[in-house]
């Protein structure tokens, strides 16, 4: 079976093609980074209509790229949410409509299990049961995974994503959006030890995640400090240090309290290199494995809509003929396959 994927819930169009016996066809992505850079942030406006212009152009680039074409599809699968709901209705209405035209089932695709499904794209991939720690742009999550669908949330952020963290303090260190691997770049030039900030919420029993305090201790620090470019390079890895701490910190009570030695780590801030070596050298130790997807399916991608719109329409999961998206939508409302 083959399918196309459509990602359009943020800042970045992505289109892949999928075959369930041969794997990854195609894979295309545009990043709308130049457009929102002038303004710090996404503007939502200025997303949706990006990703009109770009949608059908890549995806007619996808095709070529795997050397078929729509007659060869079983499906096509969108993301219908969570995220900005004027992008979101872009992939939906071109997905659902493409879908209909060509006479195929539509898949409306949840972008977290998307993204928690990314690691199996590749080719070690884990076996289920594991947990889960996703960390992107809008949410962080440590999500115990029985199989595709069968979600338990363990934890949440109560205030800003991980992702978020890293954008805001490095917009406060005055680099560019989007700020979370520039942050990571800096803090490689940075002095540890020179600054330290709190782990919050590791010294209460529980998964949930508080961030905005980060960023905070961030801004005060600068204030007092000064901000020439060797404190900017030591705030920024003390931050890194501190967000990196905390993650790993919850990820081992999580594997902890569930008995699972497989913990998989997914969403844009799963590429920072600090987290996957603190992440791996602390699995070593609990004689388990840390999986990710490589770099560049880790940040938003059609692939991981493709595989995950896959598993679900092999499944009979299809979408109704209406374009609905669900800005907001719980991952543990997903049902099982
Ligand atoms: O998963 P994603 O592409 O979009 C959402 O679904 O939100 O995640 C984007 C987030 C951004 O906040 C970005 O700054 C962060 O992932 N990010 C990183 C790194 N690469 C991307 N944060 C820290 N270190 C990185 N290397
Ligand atoms: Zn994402």
């Amino acid at each position: 079976m083959r399918i196309l994927g459509i990602e359009s819930s943020c800042d970045e169009t992505g289109i892949a093609i999928y075959d369930d016996e041969q794997g990854l066809l195609a894979h295309q992505l545009y990043s709308q980074v130049k457009v929102h850079a002038d303004y710090g942030g996404v503007v939502p406006e200025l997303a949706s209509r990006d990703h009109v212009r770009k949608t059908i152009p890549l995806i007619e680039a996808a095709f070529k790229q795997a050397g078929c074409g729509p007659e060869s599809l079983d499906g096509i699968a969108y993301t219908a949410g969570p995220g900005l709901v004027g992008a979101l209705l872009v992939g939906t209405s071109i997905g659902r409509s493409l879908a209909f035209g060509w006479n195929i089932p539509a898949v409306a695709v949840h972008h977290m299990e998307g993204h928690l499904l990314a690691p199996m794209l590749e080719e070690e991939m884990p076996e289920f049961p594991f947990v889960a720690l996703l960390v992107s742009g809008g949410h962080t999550m440590m999500v115990k995974v029985a199989g595709i669908g069968e979600y338990e949330v363990l934890g949440e952020s109560v205030d800003d994503a991980a992702g978020e963290a890293f954008d805001k303090t490095a917009k406060l260190l005055g680099l560019d959006y989007p700020g979370g691997p520039m942050l990571a770049k800096l803090a490689t030039k940075g002095v540890a030890g020179r600054f330290v900030f709190p782990r919050p919420m590791t010294d209460r029993p529980g998964l949930d995640f508080s961030f905005s305090g980060l960023k905070t201790a961030a801004a005060n620090t600068i204030k007092s400090a000064g901000d020439d470019e060797q404190t900017k390079a030591d705030i920024a890895h003390a931050f890194q240090t501190a967000v990196v701490d905390t993650l790993a910190i919850k990820c081992k009570r999580a594997l902890k309290e569930t008995g699972i030695k497989r913990l998989i780590i997914a969403g844009g801030v799963s590429a920072n290199t600090e987290l996957r070596t603190k992440l791996e050298r602390m699995m070593q130790g609990m004689q388990g494995k840390v999986y990710y997807p490589r770099t560049e399916f880790c940040t938003d991608n059609g692939a991981m809509i493709a595989y995950a719109g896959m598993q679900r329409l092999k499944a009979g999961q299809t979408a109704e003929l209406s374009m609905k998206t669900q800005p907001r939508w719980p991952l543990d409302s997903l049902p099982p396959l």
